[in-house]
Order: C-alpha cells, then structure tokens, then sequence
C-alpha cells in the first residue's frame, strides 16, 4: 500500500535537474536591494545592516530532491548574525528542513544548527562546529530527501539522517512540497552565546555569499513525466562508510543533541531517540 501510494506521487511529479542561474531559480523576496543577483546570475550574496537584513526564495516548490548550494558565510566578526538556508511548506502543519548558520566572534567558531519539522512540529535541534572555516570559502550543504531519509550533508559528508519511521508514529515529510529559502538577519538576542555577545554595527554590511545552486530535484506538476525512476537520489541511503563519516561528525563536532537533552524532555525523549 505504502509503495503504491509512493509510486502514485512519483508519477505525477516531474524531474527536474537545475543548474546554477539565481535568475532564473530564485526570487529575492525582502531587503530592499541588500540582495543581490551577481555575474550573469552566477552568484547571489545577501547583506545585512542596523535597518535590514535580506533574503530569497526558490520559484520552485520541490517534492524530494537532492539540492545542493554552496555558501560561503559572512567572514570576521559575525556574532549575532544568523544566515538561515532551509526547505519548507506553508502553513500550520508545515514540513522543514533547517540549516542555520549562527555567527560568532572573529575566530570562534560557527554554530551548524539543524532542526526537522514535521505536520508544524520542530524541537528536533542538532548542532554541530565545523571541521573547516566556513566564512574562507565556498562549502556544499546538501540536502537529500527521499521518501525514506532527509540526509543533512556538508562537503558531502553526512552529519544527520532523519529517518521516515511512520511505522512507528513519527510524522515523516513526504506530502508538502517546499521551497527552499536562505535569508540573513540579526538575530543577536539569542544566537551568539545565548545572546550574550551582541552584533558590532560599526562592521556592517555583514554578507553571504552563494554558488553553484544544483536541485536534482522533483516539481509537483500536472505532467505525468517520471521524476523517481532514473534517479539515484531516489533510493538512497547512508551505505556503511557514510555512516561511519556521519558517526565521526557526531562524535567530534556535534555539540547539541535534542535526543541527549532529558532536562528539556521531563516527560521522556522523542520516539525517534530510542530507534538507532
Ligand atoms: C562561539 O564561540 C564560543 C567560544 O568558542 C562557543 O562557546 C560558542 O558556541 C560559539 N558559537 C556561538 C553561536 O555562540
């Protein structure tokens, strides 16, 4: 039943697979000019000042998908800034996929905070340090999400897996399609040390900068078109040296875990907490 129903709305999807041009995937939506779409459409950067902050959104709404995009994060003292890149629905019970980059003090490092809403319903926070400079370069975050996993990569290195254990009552996404959304703000009553170190004004404009944009993607259409079947996003999983890597990730830079968090949870961790 399930498998038929997955091939239901595999079919009536269609594939698409978009390469880099911000023109002609993504629309700015807010900041009054503080975003910007930069050679022919190959580059897109936000910024950030005391009046505003900026951000954009894909025209398309994505049903599964792998999506990638480089981002190369706003550089020397960032405390207080917040550059979110996510996946979302809309609505009340909407689905989220969550990367949100919280700033810090020049040399201290970046918080990578991870969160998965499913039917309106987040509090599933992982945070994790980088083992690289993210403000130096361009770095890959990738999202894969298939009808049994949404895996969150960086460089293609795994560092969470979000399983589809509907069978075990947990809500999975798998019905609303979303789009993907990036904005910078400032957010420096909570994001820098609990909102302790606030955001220096005199360094802004703070910017982020994004590339090479890549959605193997489906789009929900009327077309009958397959997207699922010469996919290999479609089916895949953590094979057992990539869970390994993600293992190593958790290990070494994860410095939040909901699952681990009993004082926030009196009444009993999540469900998903107990199935490895
Ligand atoms: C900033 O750096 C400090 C010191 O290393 C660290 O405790 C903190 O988690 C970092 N990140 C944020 C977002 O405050």
């Amino acid at each position: 039943m399930a498998t038929r129903l997955l091939l239901l709305v595999a079919c009536s999807l269609m594939a698409i697979a978009s390469a880099s041009n911000f023109y002609q995937n993504f629309d700015v939506t807010w900041g009054d000019g503080r975003a910007k779409i930069l050679n022919n459409g190959q580059l897109l950067t936000l910024s950030l000042d005391k009046t505003s902050g900026s951000g954009f959104q894909s025209k398309n709404e994505y049903l599964f998908g792998k999506i990638d995009m480089q981002i190369k994060l706003v550089p020397g003292n960032s405390a207080g800034t917040v550059t979110a890149y996510y996946l979302s629905s809309l609505g009340p019970t909407h689905d989220e996929i969550d990367f949100e980059f919280l700033g810090n003090l020049s040399g201290d490092p970046y918080t990578l905070h991870t969160n998965v809403f499913t039917q309106g319903k987040g509090n599933r926070e992982m945070q994790f340090k980088l083992w690289f400079d993210p403000t130096k370069d361009f770095h890959t975050y990738s999202i894969l999400w298939n009808p049994r996993h949404v895996i969150f990569m960086v460089d293609g290195t795994p560092i969470r897996d979000f399983k589809n254990l509907e069978s075990r009552g947990i809500p999975f996404p798998k019905n609303q399609p979303m789009r993907i959304y990036s904005s910078l703000w400032n957010a420096d009553d909570w994001a820098t040390r609990g909102g302790l170190v606030k955001t220096d004004w005199s360094k802004a404009p703070f910017t982020a900068s994004y590339r090479n944009f890549k959605a193997d993607a489906c789009v929900p259409s009327s077309s009958t078109s397959k997207c699922a079947a010469n996919s290999g996003w479609w089916n895949q999983e953590l094979d057992s040296p990539g869970y390994q890597r993600m293992q190593w990730v958790q290990k070494n830079f994860m410095i939040y875990n909901y699952c681990s968090d009993r004082k926030r949870f009196p009444q009993g961790l999540p469900p998903e907490c107990f199935i490895a």
